[in-house]
């Protein structure tokens, strides 16, 4: 599609969703979904993040999650934590080579620290075109303390704020002996968050480990759709399906049988296509809804490096474009900039 194309696409939607004689698509508005906290505006996984995205009026934060070599659940959108925080300086000796997911990846990794030695470093941010001068302030968090900062944000804001992990790497773990999902189950029923009438959403790539939480937790569960590629289970398993292959209408019957919702990437419901150019919507958000699937597309994000030129700069086009095609929520970067695409 061209790109005048796709901007009148984009202008139909939005018309489509002011007119006053359009139904609503749903009968509840989408939630905005804090990306890894306010990470467009702080440095991503810090409590300061998640805070600042609490006021700018996001419904969910998202704590990715990770462990460390005593077992304590702490937020990092990877367990190589040499790209967000200063541990390359504190611990140069600890730098080695791992081997995730079948990946080669080099760096310092959250399995080899201890919680006290973790909690000597400080976040940094990650993305260099971002503002690096909160560089060196904030702490690394666990699980336990984001939980702990949601009860009293919600206290001082009097509403519900949801909590939204996801598992990293989970088979890698679980093969260490250190998995995540026990002790995320344990901090969440410890904390009281236990039916699907909760407001939590546990998500993984995998499919496995989501399967499994099924038979132990009463918790929504999400399953993550990538562009390209397959679930690390299916691939370490010799299983041959591909995110592709869950997106088809057997694909998706066979995630409502174990989760709440998907979360795809925004490309698989508006393609790029050979062009270059935004393609028209894909049927995935129809197809999900239609088997009572909630669908939470990933990530919104300002910065021209991740918004798709056809946008013409303006991320409230985007949004606008995915809110008007109907989906349950959003993952945002830039909490404030989802919620006024949302509510203005
Ligand atoms: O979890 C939704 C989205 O965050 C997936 O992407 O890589 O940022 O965790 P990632
Ligand atoms: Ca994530």
């Amino acid at each position: 599609m061209h790109r005048a194309t796709a901007l009148a696409a984009i202008a139909l939607v939005s018309f489509a969703m002011s007119s006053p004689a359009t139904p609503s698509v749903q009968p509840q508005r989408p939630l905005i979904i804090a990306h890894r906290g306010a990470s467009g505006h702080l440095p991503e996984h810090t409590l300061a993040a998640y805070q600042l995205a609490v006021e700018q009026g996001a419904d969910y934060i998202e704590p990715d999650l990770v462990i460390t070599r005593d077992g304590v659940l702490i937020a990092r959108h990877e367990n190589e934590i040499g790209e967000t925080t200063d541990v390359g300086i504190r611990f140069p000796e600890r730098r080695t080579t791992r081997l995730v997911d079948g990946e080669e990846v080099t760096g310092w990794f959250a399995e080899d620290f201890t919680l006290a030695e973790i909690k000597t470093l400080r976040a940094r941010e990650r993305l260099a075109f971002r503002s690096q001068a909160r560089n060196g302030e904030f702490e690394v968090p666990t699980f336990e303390e984001i939980l702990d900062l949601v009860a009293r944000l919600e206290r001082q804001h009097g509403r519900r704020i949801g909590l939204y992990p996801e598992t990293k790497h989970p088979s890698y773990f679980r093969r260490i002996g250190l998995p995540l999902e026990e002790p995320m189950l344990d901090a969440l029923h410890g904390a009281g968050y236990r039916t699907a009438q909760d407001p939590v959403f546990i998500q993984s790539f995998e499919v496995g480990n989501l399967q499994d939480l099924r038979r132990r937790t009463g918790l929504r569960l999400i399953q993550l759709l990538d562009e390209q590629g397959a679930p690390w289970d299916f691939v370490a398993s010799g299983d041959p399906r591909t995110y592709a292959d869950l997106t088809t209408p057997a694909g998706l019957r066979e995630i409502a049988s174990y989760a709440a919702g998907i979360g795809p990437h925004k490309r698989l419901i508006v393609p790029q296509a050979s062009d270059g150019h935004l393609g028209s919507p894909t049927s995935l958000v129809r197809d999900a809804q239609a088997i009572g699937l909630q669908v939470h597309p990933w990530t919104f994000r300002n910065e021209a490096s991740f918004l798709h030129r056809d946008y013409a700069g303006d991320p409230l086009a985007e949004l606008r474009q995915f809110l008007g095609l109907g989906v349950d929520g959003v993952f945002a970067d830039f909490p404030d900039v989802a919620v006024a695409a949302r509510d203005h």
